[in-house]
């Protein structure tokens, strides 16, 4: 072979190689740039070519030793890191750290979307406990002893004595409701965010854990429409300003009349998807108009007063917005997950 197309042979070779491993890029100098390697060789049979050749093969040579460098100077930056030791000259203690921003949590960032929205009508923020008593739980809410939430299949106990001084988990918001009225002076707009417990298997589309925000509004003269007008309004803030909902009456002991809002499905418009299950609507919380036997359990007379509640699941609306169909995620705190918010 020509000294010529040896030259073109390796200089190919440089420019495609793929180095696995700093070991592979040693290998690699040693036999291109060592003192008995191809190079050297090169340089060798060089010296004999004639004065006319020199100018053309001269620059080659240059070139063919340019990329053999520029490639284990890759290789080097990209594996040096996986294999430090102190003594190495490449590692640098004086080297700022470059740690990066973190991120939000996408269930942080639909929870203060909801407060911003309703922040924007006069909501304040209350805070309960997440171990609950009966009272706070069920009992105040108005459900019947016998009521299935009661169960221990739902409920996380942590002591029970058969009675109004059960103390568990808290299985919804509903509970800091409770605590608003008892404690906060009348007229009351609040929402409770919160963690809630319940006791389910964990899977993809039910947890042991979840989040809510319960909303309350009590003050005289609260009527229903008051209720549709301030979802409707929640519904088109959050979810665009073309978002249809619907009401579907439904029971809550809390509350009387209750219902249950769907949102026409963001996804199909309410043609019907996957995501709808075929109906073109999806369901995102429950409400309804506070029983005059809640109010009077927290010392509120019906006959002045009247209110409106609601509540919702915030990994729900998260779903809606991003699209995400595993709620484990939300707990994992999988940096690859929690990036892309
Ligand atoms: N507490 C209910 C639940 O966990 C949600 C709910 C429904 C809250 C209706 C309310 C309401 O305030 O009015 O499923």
């Amino acid at each position: 072979m020509q000294l010529k197309e040896k030259i073109e042979t390796l200089l190919e070779e440089a420019r495609k190689i793929r180095i696995a491993s700093l070991e592979e890029s040693e290998n690699y100098r040693i036999r291109l740039l060592g003192k008995k390697g191809e190079l050297n060789r090169l340089f060798e049979e060089f010296k004999q070519v004639e004065p006319s050749l020199k100018k053309d093969l001269g620059q080659s040579l240059n070139q063919l030793k340019n990329a053999v460098q520029e490639a284990i100077q890759k290789a080097r930056e990209e594996f040096q890191g996986q294999n430090l030791s102190e003594e190495d000259p490449a590692l640098d203690l004086t080297r700022p750290v470059e740690t990066g921003t973190g991120y939000r949590h996408p269930l942080s960032l639909v929870k203060e979307e909801i407060f911003r929205i309703f922040a924007g009508i006069g909501f304040d923020i209350s805070d309960g406990p997440e171990i609950e008593d009966d009272w706070h739980l069920f009992t105040a809410l108005n459900f019947s002893p016998e009521h299935p939430a009661r169960d221990m299949q739902d409920t996380f106990f942590i002591e029970k004595n058969g009675g109004i001084t059960d103390v568990a988990l808290r299985t919804h918001t509903s509970s800091v409701q409770i605590r608003a009225m008892e404690t906060q002076p009348l007229p009351i707009r609040t929402l409770c965010p919160g963690r809630v417990y319940r006791n389910e298997v964990v899977s993809a589309r039910a947890h042991c854990f979840f989040h809510q925000v319960e909303g309350l509004y009590v003050d005289k003269g609260v009527s229903y429409a008051d209720l549709r007008e301030v979802l409707l309004y929640f519904a088109k803030e959050m979810f665009g300003p073309k978002t249809r909902i619907r009401l579907r009456p439904s029971y809550f002991p809390f509350t009387e009349p209750s219902a249950e809002m769907d949102i026409a499905c963001s996804l199909c418009g309410g043609k019907g998807c996957s995501l709808c299950k075929g109906t073109g609507w999806v369901e995102i919380l429950g409400c309804g108009m506070v029983d005059p036997n809640v109010l009077e359990n927290c010392r509120i007379d019906p006959a002045l007063y009247s209110g409106f509640a609601f509540g919702m699941g915030v990994e729900r609306i998260a779903n809606l917005l991003y699209r995400v169909n595993d709620l484990r995620l939300f707990s994992e705190n999988d940096k690859r997950f929690l990036s892309q918010f």
